[in-house]
């Protein structure tokens, strides 16, 4: 996700403390940066791809000062990681400057109602609209401007604004988004969290969704919605900073498995369209006369991206209707595959990196195959050579064991299937409209499934000793027991199997005594009793039996050593909710064992070598 910091200050170092403070989210991940001061009443910008040190000589270079500014570090979602695109971004008069972190699901339509009013817009960003959406508000008042601007944008936003005529004032708002003021000694600041400015000052101030913060060096007012002045509570914040970057949890994977509600909102923004009974995937580069005419789809994937290539087999065949084959990238490359003109290539990948899957992917487009990345990190090498995209939008993960990225995916194949099964007329626009709704409602479900944290904490302390674990599970609940042992091994180094339930009986139960722990997933679906079945045989032969069900099933209980009780949800959602626990187990294992959670041994974060 993007970084924000503003600064109002009486000295002329404010550039220099916004770098200081964009060096303090670093650690969110970015692809370019910038910042804006006033001078002489007038806007400078400098914006740079690539690293903070890049940012940093050009500010050196310029001999650049100033008592008020706005910094930025991008992470690109629309349009690509270049200079223009890079953020603060210019009004037509040149007089506002705008920084967002977020997504504006209706910058298209303003962008074109902007542009027929004679807006000139120079990137391809959906943040530049804001900039040019409060020049066309502004009467005089900078933050009124910002509060009428804010009413028109449709999505998540946190914004800092700042106007050449008010040299004194910055101006914050935000929906869906993280931003706090930092309350200092004769200077304020602004950021996307409170790392940023924690060097500075320990008061802060969080602001709530649909507030603007008008700020100067002593002084700040909040208004509401509707513009009027608010009262504020001052938070002190007693975290180090490295407590701090991690929004203080003690682990990034940790973090980041509580973010999942936020990621799977992130990813479902501005793509269903139940008015119209529609997906909306822009950048998916398939009509609905494409879609028709694929014969079959080849999904390539390597770990935990592959496990989610594994669920969406079920969502694509289930929903769509198309045949679909699932290759580890590594064996696709090698294997001398059929390649079907008429075919669809699928590469998933979090970081668009990985030596494999783009090697894959190069040679099915070579064969003239047609390609989908989907991608967590645009600009990547998938998201640019493949024939179209769907981007994650799961922000940077920087655990190395891939969680929220999984969810990402997850959700953004489901979106795909729905695309191709309304495309080919095997949904209707009602069956696309329930499933829009179910979607709604997911990021709450998932937030009710995190709060099974305090029973999976008791469950890891008891089983961390182990030496191995058989995770099973059956249906599209398969690739997720798969996952689970994935997660277990490797951040724990415990020795673990994912297979579907089946299967145990061809071989795996040999392996059952007393000391095994076994999770099986078995939450209510067409097989259901079939998992039930293969626990009760894993439980007759003394396994330990961990097992997922859902909330009020008593039959669990009864067969189980223990259990994690999640919300019931429609099967198709049951992956995403069900491997949330599966995280958390493997989480707090490792952490009884004192593992380092968030740099395995021998691991990388992009395997970009074959
Ligand atoms: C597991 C994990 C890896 C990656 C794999 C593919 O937690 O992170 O198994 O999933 O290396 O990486 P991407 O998705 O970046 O291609």
């Amino acid at each position: 996700m993007c970084g924000i910091v503003g600064c109002v200050t009486s000295e002329r170092n404010a550039p220099y403390l916004l770098v200081d403070g964009l060096r303090r989210l670093e650690y969110r991940g970015y692809d370019s940066a910038g910042l804006a001061v006033i001078k002489d009443g007038e806007i400078v910008t400098l914006r740079e791809v690539g690293k903070l040190n890049n940012l940093e000589s050009a500010l050196k270079a310029s001999g650049l000062g100033g008592t008020i500014g706005l910094g930025h570090t991008r992470w690109a979602t629309h349009g690509r990681p270049t200079q223009v695109n890079a953020h603060p971004h210019r009004d037509g008069s040149g007089k506002i400057v705008v920084v967002h972190n977020g997504i504006i699901e209706n910058f298209r339509e303003l962008r074109a109602e902007l542009r027929d009013q004679g807006h000139v817009f120079a990137s391809e960003t959906d943040s530049e609209v804001i900039a040019h959406l409060i020049e066309s508000c502004y009467r005089g008042d900078l933050a009124q401007a910002v509060l009428e601007a804010t009413r028109r944008l449709e999505g998540a936003y946190a914004i800092g604004v700042m106007h050449a005529d008010h040299p004194e004032m910055l101006v914050g708002a935000r929906k869906d988004g993280p931003l706090v003021i930092g309350l200092g000694e004769n200077e304020n600041f602004l950021a996307s969290d409170v790392t940023a400015a924690l060097e500075h000052t320990s008061r802060f101030v969080y602001l709530d969704d649909g507030q603007v913060a008008e700020l100067t060096r002593d002084g700040l007012r909040i208004l509401d919605a509707s513009g009027h002045e608010q009262p504020y509570v001052q938070t002190n914040i007693a975290w180090s900073l490295a407590q701090a970057e991690r929004g203080g949890y003690p682990h990034f994977m940790l973090k980041e498995i509580h973010e999942q509600p936020t990621v799977i909102s992130d990813t479902l923004l501005g793509r269903l369209d139940e008015t119209r009974g529609e997906i909306v995937l822009d950048d998916l580069g398939i009509d609905d006369e494409a879609a028709r005419a694929i014969s079959r789809i080849h999904i390539i994937a390597c770990g935990t991206s592959w496990h989610a290539g594994h669920v969406a087999k079920f969502y694509i065949e289930q929903l769509a209707r198309i045949p679909v084959e699932v290759d580890y990238a590594s064996e696709y490359r090698y294997r001398d595959p059929i390649l079907d003109p008429d075919g669809l290539v699928v590469a998933i990948s979090q970081s668009g990196e990985t030596a494999d899957t783009i090697a894959a992917m190069r040679m099915a487009r070579q064969a003239g195959v047609r390609v989908v990345g989907v991608c967590n990190v645009i600009g990547s090498t998938i998201s640019r050579e493949a024939d179209g995209s769907i981007m994650t939008h799961a922000g940077p993960e920087i655990g190395v064991a891939s969680t929220k990225a999984f969810i990402s995916q997850l959700v953004a194949l489901l979106l795909l299937a729905l695309r191709l099964g309304r495309a080919r007329g095997h949904l209707s626009v009602d069956e696309l409209r329930r499933h829009c709704l179910e979607l709604r409602q997911l990021p709450q479900v998932v937030e009710n499934v995190l709060k099974t944290e305090g029973r999976v904490l008791e469950v890891a302390r008891r089983f961390a000793g182990a030496q191995d674990f058989l995770f099973i599970g059956r249906g599209m609940n398969y690739p997720i027991a798969l996952e689970g042992a994935l997660k277990l091994k490797e951040i724990s180094y415990i020795h673990a199997e994912g297979y579907p339930s089946g299967e145990m009986k061809h071989g795996p139960i040999a392996l059952i005594d007393e000391r095994m722990p076994v999770v099986a997933i078995c939450t209510r679906s067409p097989v259901y009793e079939k998992v039930i079945t293969s626990v009760e045989e894993a439980r007759v032969r003394d396994a330990k039996m961990i097992v997922i069900g859902n909330e009020g099933d008593e039959k669990i209980t009864e067969i189980a050593d223990e259990t994690i009780f999640v919300p019931h949800v429609a099967e198709i959602l049951s992956p995403i909710v069900n491997v949330v626990p599966l995280q958390l187990l493997a989480y707090f294992v490792a952490r009884e064992r004192g593992c380092d959670v968030d740099q395995p041994r021998n691991l990388a974060k992009s395997v970009t070598v074959e």
